[in-house]
């Protein structure tokens, strides 16, 4: 591959890795989680890069894709399990990666958390090239339950593209029987979930993350200029458009921005996460976020 991108691909590798390292290291009892989002994201533009998308905090029976609003004023309570996801961009080029954290860590949930870090674990020491896709979900599957657990099967990994989060890919869980081959030249992002409860997760409300959808406006948009197609938060919107409420309800009632629902399991459940992203070049399979 180009070296050029390469050079971009780990570039953003590295420096999403430390953003989730400071992320992890600002998730504490009291602390809001809009302080640690706006520091992260922060973290990351201050290092030449941009956030690949914004920084999800999502607790307990939330899986995914919850990001503080502009005023919130949530605080993290001993005991929540957050799944803490953040990637970075060099130039387009992206990373992802995401681990859990129990605040206050009195290791109740130290099972749940080495379960789905195991599981992705296992799933990299499988790794080779072109590897079927169905072996990847099936390393996850048998670590998550052996320790009891349920992998979450609809919510897995993806590829990446430049500009592209969530490109055709989808890396499973579990054995899906897809016995496709992973192409030289892919980047992957592998994020096991594993679950205390049934291992399906569901839409919930919005969790202030949006993203360009259906057509573009023709007129020229200070909002697509910045974002493209990379998801965004409403936050952000407030620095580059002042009148950024108005905009965004037309614009998502015009179906030109979509918001994305928190994902989460039933009521009651747990669940956990961990995920890198991995970069297969030639006979070299490289996790670019370790
Ligand atoms: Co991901």
């Amino acid at each position: 591959m180009d070296a050029e991108e390469k050079r971009m691909i780990l570039e953003a590798g590295k420096l999403g890795k430390k953003a989730l390292e400071l992320a992890e290291s600002l998730v504490e009892p009291g602390a809001l989680f809009l302080d640690v989002a706006e520091k992260v994201e922060g973290f990351i533009r201050e290092n030449g890069g941009e956030p690949s998308f914004p920084l999800n905090l999502s607790i307990n029976n939330e899986a995914a894709h919850y990001t503080p609003s502009p005023n919130d004023t949530k605080k993290f309570k001993t005991g929540d399990l957050v799944k803490v996801d953040i990637g970075a961009s060099i130039g387009g080029y992206l990373s992802d990666n995401a681990t859990t954290v129990e605040v206050g860590g009195k290791g109740e949930y130290s099972n749940l958390i080495d379960c789905s870090r195991e599981a992705l674990n296992r799933a990299l020491s499988v790794l080779r090239p072109r590897i079927e896709i169905n072996r990847i979900g099936q390393a996850i599957e048998d670590v998550i339950e052996s320790f009891g657990f349920k992998p979450v099967r609809n919510l897995g990994g993806h590829g990446i593209k430049k500009d592209d989060l969530h490109s055709t890919i989808f890396v499973p869980n579990y054995d899906d029987g897809n016995g496709r081959r992973i192409e030289d030249g892919q980047l992957i992002a592998i994020e096991p979930f594993a679950s205390t409860g049934i291992g399906m997760i569901h839409n919930g409300m919005g969790g202030n993350i949006y993203i360009f959808s259906g057509t573009k406006p023709k007129a020229k948009d200070p909002v697509i200029e910045n974002f493209r197609t990379l998801p965004f938060a409403e936050r952000w919107l407030e620095r580059i458009k002042p009148d950024y409420k108005d905009y965004l309800k037309k614009s998502v009632s015009a179906k030109q921005i979509s918001q994305f629902p928190i994902l989460k399991e039933h009521k009651g459940a747990m669940i956990s996460q961990a995920e890198h992203s991995i970069l297969f070049d030639g006979d070299q399979v490289i996790v670019t976020t370790k």
